[in-house]
Order: structure tokens, then sequence, then C-alpha cells
């Protein structure tokens, strides 16, 4: 048997809205549980219970999962006392449970995934399951020629362990500056601007641009979101079920 839920957590799960508009639909007469119309919000049922919605039958789902196109200047951090977080980017979700999956710098900007699902988060940003994290870097100085094979073998940024191996592309300019696309597959403190930094090149301008084989949706502009597409998912679900490998210690993601 599923887990008994509240009404109106239930109706939330099921994308009808936030919790208070959950609310206002069940209070309004227009939920049924098995066929019976209920007015509580707080009347517990079953995750299978056959819910409806003006008399259309609701999937309840545990788990939600959103892309964020995170803006320079917020913090991914659930609650902060100074700044805006990556949650309070996602109006009219009930961010109840959510989190975001790893760190990005508060200067940094592009895909952040926000969910509940807790061991999915868990997979994607520890550094023994080789998910990737692709970046688009630009720098204030073009790195040297070795650069992608020193890159490749494992940079020492200073910490107890040299990095795990990364890619690096160049793409081209920006304003005059060189840019890049950098693949990691750890989350260290502030890593990428530290790798630039061991060649002397400091990092302008930092996007996260795709997380374990999903991109990031361009036509979200910065401080946009959307739910994951069902594909997405199964995507991200895909590349962790890989056996983790004995390599690296935790990270921030
Ligand atoms: N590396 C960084 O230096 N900053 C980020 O936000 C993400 C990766």
């Amino acid at each position: 048997m599923g887990e008994m839920i509240r009404l109106d957590r239930f109706l939330a799960g099921c994308g009808t809205g936030s919790r208070k508009h959950a609310v206002t639909l069940i209070k309004a007469g227009r939920v049924s549980v098995d066929d019976t119309i209920i007015s509580d919000p707080g009347h517990k049922v079953i995750e299978d219970a056959c819910v409806k919605l003006d008399s259309k039958k609701l999937i309840y789902e545990r788990y939600s999962y959103y892309m964020l196109n995170k803006p320079a200047g917020c913090v991914s951090a659930v609650k902060d006392r100074l700044s805006d977080t990556v949650l309070s980017f996602l109006t009219g979700v009930n961010t109840n449970g959510l989190f975001p999956v790893g760190r990005l710098d508060k200067d940094t900007e592009g895909l952040l995934i926000i969910t509940n699902d807790g061991e999915l988060c868990h997979d994607i940003i520890s550094p023994k399951r080789h998910v990737e994290k692709v970046y688009y870097v630009i720098c204030d100085k073009p790195l040297p020629g070795n650069a992608a094979s020193i890159f490749k073998k494992g940079i020492d940024i200073g910490d107890d362990v040299p990095c795990l191996p990364a890619k690096l592309k160049k793409s081209g300019e920006a304003e005059g500056r060189p840019a890049y696309e950098l693949t990691i597959t750890e989350g260290r403190f502030h890593q990428v601007k530290r790798m630039f930094m061991s060649f002397d090149s400091s990092v302008v301008y930092l996007k996260r641009i795709s997380v374990g084989g999903v991109k990031l949706d361009e036509t979200l502009d910065p401080g946009m979101f959307r739910p994951l597409t069902h594909d997405e998912i199964v995507t991200l679900k895909e590349r962790n079920d890989k056996e983790p490998s004995d390599e690296g210690s935790e990270s921030q993601g």
C-alpha cells in the first residue's frame, strides 16, 4: 500500500498547481476520492487512491523535477537571509521539500536541476558516478596549448587529490575573449574557476549548459524554469544507473 498523504499535497503532486491552489479546488467541491466529494484539504489519502478533479483522474507523482536557468545574483540554497535563492524563481510551485541538485556559485548562470528526489540528487553530485557537467566558460586569457591534455590527465588545483579527468574544447571567442566548453564529473568548490586559474586565466563568465546528458533549454531566459520532460528524467536516471567507481570523494555538485 502507498504512503498516506494530505489531499492538498496529493493534488499539488499531480501538477494541478501550488498547494494553496489545491486548497481552493478542494474547498470548491471539485475533488473526489473514490467517487465521494471531499472538501477537507487535510483529508488523508493513499498515494494510489482514485482521486479526481472535475471527474478527471489524477496521477500522483511522488517526485518533482524542474530545470531552472539560474540567473547570476542568486544563491543555490533553499533559504538565505540576504539573497534571493534559486527556489524563489519557481513561482506558482509548492517548493516545500524541493532543493537544488548541487550548487552553482552566485555569479554562475545556467542549468540547475531542482527536485525532491534525494537519491537522484546524490547520484548526480557523487563524483563516483562520473555524471558529466558541461560548462561554457569565457576567460580573460587563452589557455596554453597543453591545457587540454593536462585537464585530461587530472589537474592538481591544490586539493588533497588531483581533479578527475576533464575535457576541454575551444568554443570560439565572445566579445574578443577566449571561450571554452569544459566537461567535468565532480563539483568541487569553485572548481572551474580554480582549474582556469591554474593557468593564470580568470573566468569572467560561467554558465552550466548540461548535466548528465540533459541540456539547458535555451528558450528559457535566465530566471525562467520548466518541469523536466519525461525523457529528460529517464536520461538522468539512466546515466545514474551505472555502478559507482572507487574514485573521488563527495562534492558540492
Ligand atoms: N565551477 C565553478 O567555479 N563555479 C561554479 O559555479 C560551478 C563550477
